[in-house]
């Protein structure tokens, strides 16, 4: 099993990372897909967080992976074509944990829709900012270091362009 690097979140929970295989989980409840069009990034601008990139919980019964390309579609009218797997996190709260999936996907094509759920559908953006921990653009979920471990990932292997 690789490292796990643990670290608190924006509201000072604690995260379990592991950049590699599914250590807590083989049936996590919830997906994160950081997603790639072209040379730029897809998030989605949620209604009450802010921006952030797609995911959810996945349903019962559902593959994780499944989970993955249908909250992606969901959150930003998105298809996604190669779906690699980043990681996995555990987010120990007060009250419960919950265990996710982490992806990198590169996107096929999008589709403009009427309604993107809880979101406000999809934004694209070149660079992501240095200063997103305090950037009240961004939702909490980009602003602990889940997202730059993953984008350490991303830029060091092969999928990466
Ligand atoms: P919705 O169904 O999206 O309204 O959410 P919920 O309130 O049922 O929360 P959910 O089960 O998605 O998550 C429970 C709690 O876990 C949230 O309130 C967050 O504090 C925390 N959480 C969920 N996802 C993440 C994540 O990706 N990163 C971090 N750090 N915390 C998370």
């Amino acid at each position: 099993m690789g490292e796990i690097k643990t670290f608190h979140d924006f509201y000072g929970n604690r995260v379990s990372l592991a950049v590699a295989g599914y250590p807590f989980s083989e049936h996590p409840k919830h997906v994160w897909v950081i997603c790639r069009f072209h040379e730029q990034w897809l998030l989605t601008l949620h209604s009450r967080r802010g921006l952030e990139f797609p995911g959810g919980k996945v349903e019962k019964s559902e593959h994780a992976d499944d989970a993955a390309r249908r909250e992606v579609e969901e959150e930003t009218g998105a298809h996604i074509g190669r779906l690699f797997p980043i990681g996995q996190y555990r987010v120990d709260g007060r009250n419960e944990s919950i265990i996710k999936n982490i992806y990198y996907a590169e996107i096929d094509r999008i589709e403009l829709k009427n309604s993107y759920l809880e979101t406000r559908g999809p934004r694209f953006i070149s660079r992501l900012p240095d200063s997103i921990a305090t950037d009240r653009r961004y939702s909490f979920l980009m602003k602990d270091r889940v997202l730059s471990e993953s984008m350490k990932v991303i830029s060091s292997e092969q999928f990466s362009r």
